[in-house]
């Protein structure tokens, strides 16, 4: 079993070689160093983590009541946010994803009971090491949902998409 303290160093590995290989793009990219484009809604790219528990019932909730969201986001499920590994955040925004949410069960629903809450310390810690790459931490976010909000899953990710947009592109993508 991988202790905490070893786990936090392969991240910082991980994290180091994640840095050079961005400094790499970033200079290998001429609109990288100067960009200013506000870019249109259909060309972001946001990815959404979630349960199948809670977030995938309030996303088929949210389109019986016929509920739009934004189109920029593409939804993948899992069993439950516990399988959610730091690496599908960091992966997603190295290649090119502007913004990561990830959607969980509310604090108590989780089927699997703290699923979720281990989830949310992991997307804390990816957050960090987002910032320490370069990139705006404000780029991966955790919100919880039950099956029977419809209506707060199309809010969250309108919400989350519009703050992506404040934000702008993915520096790597362009
Ligand atoms: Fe939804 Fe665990 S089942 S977060």
């Amino acid at each position: 079993m991988v202790g905490a303290c070893s786990r936090t160093h392969v991240f910082v590995i991980i994290s180091a070689h994640l840095k050079d290989y961005m400094s790499h793009l970033f200079l290998r990219s001429n609109k990288a160093l100067g960009w200013t484009i506000d870019m249109p809604p259909k060309d972001m790219n946001l990815i959404i983590l979630g349960c199948m528990q809670c977030m995938y019932a309030a996303s088929d909730l949210a389109g019986t009541m016929k509920l739009q969201y934004d189109i920029a986001s593409r939804i993948i499920r899992m069993p439950c946010t516990a399988r959610l590994d730091i690496n599908f955040i960091l992966k997603a925004l190295q290649e090119g994803a502007d913004g990561v949410l990830v959607i969980g069960c509310h604090p108590g629903d989780c089927a699997y009971k703290t699923g979720n809450l281990g989830a949310e310390r992991r997307v804390r810690f990816a957050r960090k090491l987002v910032g320490q790459l370069g990139l705006n931490e404000d780029r991966v976010k955790m919100v919880f949902v039950s099956a029977a909000e419809g209506d707060k899953f199309a809010a969250e990710i309108n919400q989350f998409a519009d703050e992506i947009r404040e934000i702008g592109p993915n520096p790597i993508r362009l």
